[in-house]
């Protein structure tokens, strides 16, 4: 018997229903919930995963890792620099080749382009472990982290604060459309989200009934919601344009301040991390140099509140990269959807 995910990809949020998401979202909370009793569950022994990433990571490499090693699964790091892909091999021709090796592909990278073609060449399971589009299964851990502390998702309202127009900014815009997640983007009017991102984030939301706002109006933005959210102000690649971003994006940090101003006190802080909170990374330590600021994003204060979340999140991409691996690639019996 095949389940409802069985062979299918993960590459972007878009591809999948508001039920889908919400499946996905609560198979994690059961993963979750095994692992922590030590009760087994490898659906996937057998199984080699590649994981591919021509860019660096911490929690979304461990993740899949560990989700594999939990699963019963075999993954062998693949980085940009230990494999002929893009230099002396072609897209299409790698894919081939892992397809006829690997069960299931992990790639974290650059171009949209390139996690959808391995889908199309390979013929098994890819899963998007970052674009410079989207980062979906982000969005998995963070909505049921979100559900973790409301025990519900529809109504609730997130504000984004910061560059609109990254991969986690067209996530959470497009994904809180489809779950019925109020999104409000707050950012300035050269960040703020495209047309077509925001066009194609309105289409669902008007299925879900979620209500969306971009704005650079930072009062407007944060009144009254339930989670703020922030990232880095520079992403992967970006690093150059920091001096322009921190005249920007200020005003849009998450302070103590900030935080008061949204009138809830049970609001919740959440950050996708890495986060520039402190001077105890080389990184913070040059751009101290150079520009004499020791927190970026989001203040030191808040990040060490009992309302800041962040750590949970990251706890749960584990389970919910396990969810999605396990959905599309192990024979589990999940009902048609
Ligand atoms: N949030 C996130 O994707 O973390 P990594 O870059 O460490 O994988």
């Amino acid at each position: 018997m095949s389940s409802h995910f069985q062979g299918k990809s993960f590459l972007k949020e878009i591809d999948f229903s508001k039920k889908e998401l919400e499946t996905l979202i609560d198979l994690a909370a059961h993963f979750k919930y095994l692992k922590q009793k030590n009760i087994p569950h490898q659906y996937l022994q057998g199984k080699n995963i590649a994981l591919l990433f021509e860019k660096t990571s911490t929690r979304t490499r461990s993740s899949f890792t560990v989700a594999a090693n939990d699963l019963g699964a075999h993954a062998e790091f693949l980085g940009k620099n230990d494999i002929q892909f893009g230099k002396k091999e072609s897209l299409e021709d790698t894919a081939k080749v892992f397809g006829r090796m690997y069960d299931g592909i992990e790639y974290r990278g650059f171009s949209q382009e390139t996690v959808e073609g391995l889908a199309k060449y390979s013929g098994v399971p890819v899963w998007n472990g970052l674009t410079d589009d989207w980062h979906p299964t982000q969005m998995l851990a963070d909505f049921l982290t979100i559900k973790e502390q409301f025990n519900h998702l529809e109504g609730i309202t997130l504000a984004y604060l910061g560059d609109g127009r990254n991969n986690v900014a067209n996530s959470l815009l497009v994904t809180g459309a489809i779950l019925g997640v109020n999104i409000h983007i707050v950012a300035p009017k050269s960040l703020q989200p495209t047309s077509e991102i925001q066009a194609l984030a309105q289409k669902k939301a008007d299925e879900s009934g979620a209500e969306l706002l971009i704005t650079d109006n930072v009062a407007q933005g944060v009144a009254g919601v339930d989670v703020l959210y922030t990232d880095v102000w520079a992403s992967m690649g970006e690093e150059e344009t920091f001096e322009e971003r921190i005249k920007l994006l200020t005003p849009y940090q998450i302070n103590a301040a900030l935080v008061a101003s949204t009138h809830n006190d049970q609001v919740i802080v959440l950050h996708d991390l890495p986060a520039f909170h402190d001077l105890k990374t080389t990184m913070a330590q040059e751009i101290y140099q150079q520009f004499g600021i020791q927190e970026m994003e989001i203040t030191d204060d808040v990040f060490h509140a009992p309302y800041a979340h962040q750590f949970e999140q990251a706890e749960n991409r584990l389970h919910t990269i396990k969810a999605v691996m396990a959905a599309t690639l192990g024979h589990m019996f999940i009902p048609e959807i």
